[in-house]
């Protein structure tokens, strides 16, 4: 029918109409932001396109890492009928770009000049073979610690500064009736601490011969057995009801003062946010111990599929515009908990652990202790990070007679994935 209607339209006609149809074409988008401050956050983006025109199909996967998420896309793929665009992190989004599932933005990318404001290391993920296959919402970062003040106040500890410093103050925690590490037993939860204990035990070096280069020797070697020694003292302040709890049950405990601390990425300061929570005042933010200088990150993009129509590649390209504006880079990363994927926005609207998180992105950037994160896709490709997750969660699960044996089964598990 519309297409009968076309032919009796001038080009001009035709051009205007196609354009107000991509306007009012809906995106729908899969994703697994699905917990209170994460849910804030994605309406900062619903409402963005809403006020464009543009209506929103949900398709929320829960489980971050995204490993939910990605064998949800792959069916849909797979069925022919992929969403328009998919919240996606790092390796994943090569991978599918190399499988040539994904569209192509260089026309908004070039128009809106990405290139100069987007930093190096998302472009080496949100391009392939040159060509803008994804838009970078913001940078999150893993090797953080969130911590109840009030708590630290009644008992009159200070943040810790030292690995020794943070397992007293764990202990003390627990001493005085508190659960000390606010945990659950989900893989990829596993995995996040992992990132900051391997850079807390070995430094951003080590870090990056065993997560990036996947040496063998780094791998298997003492200090990896330090690493999980250290993942052993830590599963020693996990309360006995931690199997199969969410992380942002996990950051409520924190909240609601039943838990001290809480090792997550800085989405978990979503969590503190939506529950009306002050950094500074309410709860502490601050590095791993041990792992200050460097930053394990994470950028989510939004990957957009080869989709047929004009109208939905026209909405592909609007919602990917709206996302790059630094006025939503703004809005959105306040909420989530990240800071922008842009380095020419400022940072005056962010709250202190915004502005800690941001300065400390570029310091990190410069200094070349910017590392992508294991445990968030960043670092190696999926089969790469889900053996490193069964090997850690294995260990964090008691599976092994030492951290020894962990660390020989990681090598073993590292090398049978590549
Ligand atoms: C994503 C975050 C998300 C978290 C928990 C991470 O993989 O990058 O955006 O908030 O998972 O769902």
């Amino acid at each position: 029918m519309r297409i009968g209607l076309r032919t009796k339209l001038t080009a001009a006609a035709v051009l205007a109409m196609t354009t107000t149809l991509a306007q009012a074409e809906d995106v729908e988008v899969l994703h697994w932001w699905t917990s209170g401050g994460e849910a804030a956050a994605l309406n900062v983006l619903k409402e963005n396109l809403a006020a464009q025109g543009i209506g929103w199909i949900d398709m929320p996967v829960a489980g971050g890492g995204g490993e939910a998420a990605m064998t949800a896309l792959r069916a849909r793929v797979t069925a022919g009928d992929p969403p328009t665009a998919v919240q996606m992190l790092g390796f994943d989004i090569q991978d599918w770009a190399a499988e040539g599932a994904l569209g192509n933005l260089d026309a908004v990318a070039e128009a809106e000049g990405w290139d100069a404001v987007v930093p190096a290391a998302l472009q080496a993920f949100a391009r392939y073979d040159g060509h803008w296959i994804s838009a970078p919402v913001n940078v999150h970062s893993t090797n953080w610690v969130w911590a109840n003040k009030g708590i630290l106040d009644q008992l009159g500890l200070a943040q810790p500064t030292t690995w020794d410093e943070f397992v007293a103050a764990l202990q003390a925690a627990e001493d005085a009736g508190f659960v000390g590490l606010a945990h659950d037993g989900q893989a990829w939860q596993d995995a996040t601490i992992f990132d900051g204990v391997v850079l807390s035990t070995g430094g951003p070096e080590f870090y990056s011969q065993a997560f990036i280069d996947l040496d063998p020797a780094a791998l298997g070697s003492e200090t990896m057995v330090e690493a999980f020694r250290r993942m052993e003292v830590l599963r020693g302040f996990v309360d006995d009801n931690f199997s199969g709890r969410d992380w942002n049950l996990a950051s409520a405990m924190v909240i609601n003062g039943e838990a001290a601390f809480q090792i997550m990425g800085d989405w978990a300061k979503g969590e503190f946010l939506n529950a009306g929570q002050e950094p500074g005042t309410d709860f502490l933010c601050f590095r791993v111990p041990g792992s200050e200088g460097s930053v394990t990150f994470n950028s989510d993009q939004f990957a957009m599929f080869n989709v047929q129509s004009d109208e939905a590649r026209a909405a592909q390209a609007a919602m990917a515009s709206a996302i790059m504006s630094p006025e939503f880079q703004i809005a959105f990363n306040v909420v989530k908990g990240s800071v922008p994927a842009r380095t020419d926005v400022s940072d005056e609207a962010f709250d202190a652990c915004g502005r800690q998180g941001m300065a400390e992105l570029a310091a990190a950037a410069e200094a070349g202790t910017l590392l992508g994160s294991m445990a968030h896709g960043h670092a190696n490709r999926a089969a790469v990070k889900n053996a490193i997750y069964d090997v850690v969660t294995a260990h964090f699960n008691g599976e092994y007679a030492s951290a020894e044996d962990a660390a020989a089964a990681l090598v073993e598990a590292v090398a049978a994935a590549q």
